[in-house]
């Protein structure tokens, strides 16, 4: 049989791979996908640029809609990122009636629930594995092999650039500017870092998980996102003595009360697995009513760990090419008649966790009382304190720190209002929540 014919847009780190991934394991792909994949076309932002990967045999343009609107191209892989004009690009693939591969989160988050409607409209399929967790095959997980359960909740370290970042910091010690230079350097941030140290980028990817987990239209306005900027050494530390690490962590569940989507800083005990996920790693925990507790671990990021994922969606799309388009796996998991088009997500004050406060108080007789009693009277219970001296001899103020049970946001949300209130503290509370994630 002859070989399908792809077109990739955008030939950079991620593409590059591809191309090197696709010929260096052109037979054991051919053995899997019952025919080759070969790269004919692919179009580039600058012709004489320095590649990863050979362009032998590949024509290349600087024109990303002669690709799209080529006619010996079957399948058409993204990876120029952006939303503008890669939906613009998309949208035109699927109309004209190619199937399309894509790394891009932040097209899908945003633009998923019209792209995915097109597409079903043209019977053509639209793959996204790497869009989410780099090479971790977790789109495919949840999709596939967890369809038997009821997906209770799901966690997820999904941004290597801010898991490196908190990992060179508690482990070497090292000033955040600093680790996000060498992120930038090596690779792993995105063209603008804040999507990385703000959660937008972490946010796009759970929004996708989110979906497919529980049937619910994707829906990234309904993410509460909170990056680590804020995160001190002296939270890393306390962290510690508590017994659990910070991790940014994007978590999902979907309960009776509604749908929560949410990725910030997050205290999660040192004895599980995913607290252990260091560097530019990413890890998933799926829970789901019969499997229990499953964890994904793989690359989060970088040029072959992410050409996996996307080799394995060429993979699959070639596979279904003969497969009548009602019988293939539906985009987002469920039947698209099936989605819970009305779904209620819950906004942040809503939303129960565990809460770390840390705080300056001038170091006088009965505070700790004050703030013992404010915490009583709103209903928080508190499961530990520390306190540590000033690190000035005789300097008047001293730190407090306190882990807390479960309670609703709005609630602590008016406790910490009165204690920053109580004339001893002195500037702002720091909050961090806490998962125990069983
Ligand atoms: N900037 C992203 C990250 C790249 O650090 O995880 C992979 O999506």
């Amino acid at each position: 049989m002859k070989p399908v014919k792809i077109g990739i847009l955008g030939l950079g780190t991620v593409g590059g791979g591809v191309v090197n991934v696709l010929q260096r394991n052109a037979s054991e792909i051919a053995r899997r996908a019952g025919r080759g994949i070969q790269v004919t076309h692919a179009s580039v932002r600058n012709l004489s640029k320095k590649r990863l990967c050979s362009t032998a045999g590949i024509v290349l343009s600087e024109r990303p809609m002669d690709v799209v609107n080529n006619s010996d191209l079957e399948i058409v892989v993204e990876l120029i990122g952006g939303t503008t004009r890669a939906r613009e690009l998309v949208l035109k693939a699927i109309a004209n009636g190619k199937h399309v591969v894509t790394a891009n989160k932040a097209l899908i988050a945003l633009h998923g629930n019209e792209i995915f409607e097109e597409a079903q409209k043209q019977g053509v399929i639209v793959a996204f594995e790497a869009a989410v967790a780099g090479g971790i095959p977790i789109i495919k997980a949840i999709r596939e092999g967890l369809s038997g359960n009821r997906i209770n909740w799901l966690a997820g370290i999904i941004n290597g650039t801010t898991n490196f970042i908190l990992t060179e910091m508690r482990e070497k010690g090292r000033e955040f500017n600093d680790v996000l230079k060498e992120a930038q350097a090596l690779g792993y941030a995105e063209a603008d870092p804040t999507f990385d140290v703000e959660g937008i980028d972490a946010a796009h990817k759970l929004t996708i998980l989110t979906a497919i987990a529980f049937g619910v239209p994707l829906n990234f306005d309904a993410a509460y996102t909170e990056g680590i900027t804020k995160i001190d050494r002296e939270d890393v530390q306390y962290a510690e003595q508590f017994g659990y690490r910070i991790k940014h962590l994007g978590f999902a569940r979907c309960s009776s009360k509604g749908v929560e989507i949410r990725v910030h800083p997050t205290l999660i005990p040192q004895s599980r697995l995913i607290a252990n996920v260091n560097g530019v790693m990413n890890a998933v925990v799926v829970n789901g009513d019969a499997v229990g507790s499953t964890l994904f671990y793989g690359a989060g990021a970088g040029s072959e760990p992410t050409a996996s994922s996307v080799v394995s969606d060429l993979v699959d799309v070639v596979r279904s090419l003969t497969v009548d388009p009602e019988n293939r796996v539906p985009h987002l998991a469920f039947q698209p008649d099936a989605i819970h088009q009305k779904s209620k997500f819950l906004a942040i004050e809503e939303i129960e966790t565990g809460f770390y406060l840390r705080m300056k108080a001038n170091d006088q007789t009965g505070v700790l009382a004050k703030i013992a009693t404010i915490l009583s009277e709103a209903g928080i219970s508190i499961d530990a304190v520390s306190q540590k001296p000033p690190m000035v001899e005789n300097a008047k103020q001293n730190t407090i720190a306190i882990l807390t049970h479960r309670v609703q946001e709005q609630q602590m949300n008016l406790a910490i209002k009165r204690i920053e209130n109580l004339p001893e503290i002195i500037g702002k509370l720091t909050r961090i929540r806490v998962e125990n994630l069983i």
